[in-house]
């Protein structure tokens, strides 16, 4: 009898314990970090980054405001395009949503394509106001292994070429799912 008693009281004093964990949807969360390189080629017979819209004011010559982008962008595991593997894509949009700041609407998912993440995907968006060093936009949900994720993507500019408008961009994506 006291012992019986005695699992009923641990039993009461261990559940609230448990709420923080079995809070989410989803149970115990993951935290899962990936760094890829995006690149965003202009140049040349295949490009992945095609201007589709700009307003009759839009000057690139200054923040491009009005302008529409669309990628398919090669998302590689290293800085080089050329030598790096390709583990995903990143297909999306993104406009020049500045007036008078160099600022991007970037929406774009993250398609993986390799190792474990093969088929899934996370949806970015936020802003990225491209001449900061580090430019943090949201992860806001995703699919696969990434069902119900949320999280962030720091990114950070490798290289860009100022003639071609070719870019390779560091992303650092923090994902819970
Ligand atoms: C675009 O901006 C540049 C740099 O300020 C300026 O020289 C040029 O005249 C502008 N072009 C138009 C069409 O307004
Ligand atoms: C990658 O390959 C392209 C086309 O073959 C070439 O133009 C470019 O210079 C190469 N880039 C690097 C970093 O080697
Ligand atoms: C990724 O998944 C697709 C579809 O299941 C498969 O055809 C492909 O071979 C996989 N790629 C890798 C690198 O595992």
């Amino acid at each position: 009898m006291a012992a019986a008693a005695l699992i009923v009281l641990l039993l009461a004093v261990a559940t609230p314990a448990m709420h923080p964990q079995t809070a989410s949807a989803a149970g115990a969360d993951k935290e899962t970090h990936i760094k890829v390189y995006w690149h965003d080629v202009y140049s040349g017979p295949s490009p992945t980054a095609v201007v589709v819209a700009k307003a009759a004011t839009t000057n690139s010559s200054k923040t491009g405001f009005g302008m529409v982008v669309v990628i398919d962008d090669p998302l590689t595991d290293g800085p080089d395009l050329n030598s790096s593997k390709i583990v995903g894509r990143a297909q999306g949009t993104y406009i020049a949503s500045g007036k008078d700041s160099l600022a991007l609407l970037m929406n774009m998912n993250f398609v993986f394509s390799a190792g474990q993440y093969n088929g899934s995907a996370v949806a970015i968006m936020g802003r990225n106001s491209v001449m900061d060093e580090v430019r943090e936009m949201a992860v806001i949900g995703g699919t696969g292994a990434f069902r119900w994720a949320r999280g962030y993507a720091q990114a950070r500019t490798h290289t860009f070429d100022l003639k071609t408008g070719d870019a390779s961009v560091q992303y650092n994506v923090f994902i819970r799912h």
